[in-house]
């Protein structure tokens, strides 16, 4: 099980921290699968599945975020909106403040999205453009009963001004804004609701690079004064670590190693947060890396391989991996699902920089070129 805070299984409860005990995480979500049925033909017959997420566990303490990160198409937007329920999970459970969202009512699950709330990535798609910023802030206020109209527009003056915008910008339509602006309205959107919960589904890919460290040092002071939980999606590494407390990696439906934030970056165990981690750059010497290039694609979430879901493209595999799904190794909160990385910890008596090391020199060991022909001998 993957979480941002150690559980009650998987580790002792007396390890447990006071803190945890009084105040469990806010959201806990155990073995997640939203499976999507291919159909085909006149008579729609169901002829496959997509296993977009297929068994992810994490859960996220109040307060702190959890970076999830991976390649496009590994599942990530399929775990944000099953959490809210904007699309129905097949399997698990999610748990939000002590309460089970599958197991809600209609009514019940509405008050409860309030509370949890979700930024698109695309803020050009994501705002209705016949519709005022007014009236954008203002649904989802008048839907939850949020005060009279005067309070209302108090609220949602409010809300611009915190994400950097004044207050005129009511009278306005998306069209009239940049692309960053048009981000902090769909912010405005999700906090005039004074939610406790934010996903932020890849909230800067979209935006030009020079933009994405305003929004980004936006939703870091929203985190401070408003108290937010946050589960940060993305696929760039290096946006994800300057926010997140914790960092999960998934790969074809499954989280595959997670980590504090810290650790991840500095000791990544999984051949595949190694190869994610070799394509930041950094300016500190300690963290460059080597490049790692993967052979193939993702394969089809729909026919994922057997035992561990990475081996056709991992540099690593041994026949274990083909068979074996790697079960998870937990050394104090830096899980990964790997036969390897797994025998190098024991090798290195759980000391995690030693065992990042042995797995990103096999790494480069194995995908390094034929050697260099020697240069021919004088006396041949
Ligand atoms: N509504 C859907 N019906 C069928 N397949 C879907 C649907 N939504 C997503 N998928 C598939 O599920 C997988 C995960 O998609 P997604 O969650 O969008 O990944 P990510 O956000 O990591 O790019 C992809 O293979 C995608 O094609
Ligand atoms: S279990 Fe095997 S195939 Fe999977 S990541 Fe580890 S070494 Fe690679
Ligand atoms: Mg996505």
């Amino acid at each position: 099980m993957t979480t941002a805070q150690p559980n009650a299984e998987g580790t002792a409860a007396g390890q447990r921290s006071a803190q945890e005990a009084v105040e469990p995480a806010l959201l806990a979500v155990e073995q997640l699968q939203t499976h999507f049925p291919i159909r085909k033909g006149l008579l729609r017959r169901q002829v496959g599945t997509v296993r977009a997420v297929d068994g992810v566990s994490f859960s996220i303490p109040r307060g702190q975020t959890l970076g999830l990160v991976g390649e496009s198409g590994c599942g990530k937007t399929t775990v944000g909106r099953s959490l809210l329920r904007l699309i129905e999970p097949t399997g698990g459970s999610v748990r939000f403040a002590g309460r089970d969202v599958r197991g809600q009512s209609r009514a019940e699950l509405r008050r409860l999205r309030r509370r949890m709330q979700i930024v698109f990535q695309d803020p050009y798609g994501s705002l209705n453009p016949r519709m005022k910023v007014r009236s954008i802030l203002e649904e989802g206020l008048v839907i939850h009963g949020m005060g009279d109209r005067a309070t209302r527009l108090e609220r949602m003056a409010a809300a611009l001004e915190r994400t950097g915008l004044a207050a005129a910008a009511l009278d306005r339509y998306p069209h009239e804004f940049s692309g960053g602006q048009r981000q902090r309205i769909a912010i405005a959107r999700a906090v005039v609701l004074e939610p406790e919960f934010l996903v932020l589904d890849e909230p800067v890919s979209a935006l030009d690079v020079s933009i994405q460290a305003q929004v980004i040092n936006l939703l870091a002071e929203l985190r401070q004064e408003l108290g937010l939980t946050y589960l940060f999606i993305s696929h760039d590494l290096s946006v994800v670590e300057y926010l997140a407390d914790q960092v999960a990696v998934m790969y074809l439906g499954r989280i595959v190693e997670s980590a504090p934030a810290e650790q991840l970056c500095r000791q990544p165990l999984h051949p595949y947060t190694q190869a994610l981690f070799s394509a930041v750059p950094s300016v500190e010497p300690s963290r460059r890396r080597q490049r790692i290039v993967l052979p193939g694609d993702v394969p089809s979430p729909s026919r994922p391989p057997s035992g561990c879901r990475f081996h056709p493209r991992c540099p690593l595999a041994e026949a274990v991996c083909r068979e074996v799904d790697p079960p998870q190794v937990d050394l104090a909160g830096h899980r990964v699902h790997c036969h390897v990385a797994g025998r190098e910890l024991d090798r290195s008596g759980g000391d995690a920089t030693a065992a990042s090391a042995a797995v990103a020199a096999a790494i480069i060991a194995a995908t390094a070129g034929p050697a260099a022909p020697s240069p021919p001998r004088s006396d041949a």
